[in-house]
């Protein structure tokens, strides 16, 4: 009998998740899959890798099978686990909290070219892309979602349920509130040691925007220099 491995997934980046997980799931990388190995104590040879879309299932996603969350979920299997690779935060604190609930572990999944260098706590469920690098001295919390060739520089804290699109470039001593949502390539300016830049809750940063000053919570800010979106 299989493992069945899961990932909760847009179908725009399946791939990408497919070749992260996998990467996380053949290597020697910090992964929170202890619990399947308590299982499965001859390693994670006999696991199946599917993907789980209540609106695809029944297809083939890049080689791989579709499932319902409840045929994942009902399916007989010694056990399973999940990665929930969503970029929208309510979506994934919703399923993070679905899955608690019915027992089924999320795991986190860094690719296999992810730098992360020294003192970097990151709390359970993130999604690190290929490309992304993490430097020194930063907190980071519960499922964090890193997209492609995004970093964190020195210093920085981030909460929970917090998502970068790609190349997000998060400049030394940011403080990011949970929930915030950080557009494609976008840049946020320094701050200084015991005055961070802030980003509050929930707030958005349009692509490309150039941030300068904190962002209050809820705000949608745009454009070089970032100013609210109105
Ligand atoms: C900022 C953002 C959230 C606003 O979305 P929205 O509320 O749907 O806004 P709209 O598309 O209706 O645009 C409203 C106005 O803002 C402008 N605008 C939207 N996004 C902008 C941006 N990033 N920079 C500058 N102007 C922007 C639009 O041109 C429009 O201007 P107009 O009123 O003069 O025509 C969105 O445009 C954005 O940047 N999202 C991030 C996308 C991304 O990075 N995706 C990555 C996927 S992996």
């Amino acid at each position: 009998m299989k493992i069945l491995i899961a990932c909760f997934s847009q179908t725009g980046n399946t791939e990408q998740i497919a070749r992260a997980v996998q990467q996380e799931l053949s290597g020697d990388h910090q992964v929170d899959l202890e619990k399947i190995e308590e299982v499965d104590a001859a390693g994670l040879a006999s696991y199946e890798l599917v993907f789980v879309d209540d609106s695809l299932s029944g297809r083939t996603l890049n080689g791989r099978r579709v499932l319902s969350y409840d045929e994942f979920r009902l399916r007989d299997a010694p056990s399973r686990a999940i990665c929930i690779a969503i970029s929208d935060s309510r979506t994934r604190q919703r399923l993070a909290e679905r899955c608690e609930n019915e027992g089924v572990p999320c795991f986190s999944v860094s690719a296999e070219n992810v730098c992360i260098l020294d003192d970097v706590q990151i709390g359970e469920g993130a999604f690190l892309a290929p490309f992304v690098t993490l430097t020194s001295n930063i907190r980071i919390g519960r499922h964090f979602h890193a997209n492609l060739y995004s970093y964190v520089e020195h210093d920085c804290v981030i909460g929970d349920f917090v998502t970068f699109a790609p190349a997000v470039h998060c400049n030394g001593n940011v403080v990011i509130d949970d929930h915030a949502y950080l557009g494609s390539g976008c840049i946020l300016r320094q701050g200084r040691p015991g005055e961070p830049l802030t980003v509050g809750r929930s707030a958005i940063v349009g692509m490309g925007a150039v941030v300068t000053e904190s962002v209050p919570p809820g705000a949608t800010v745009v454009g070089n220099p970032a100013r609210p979106l109105k």
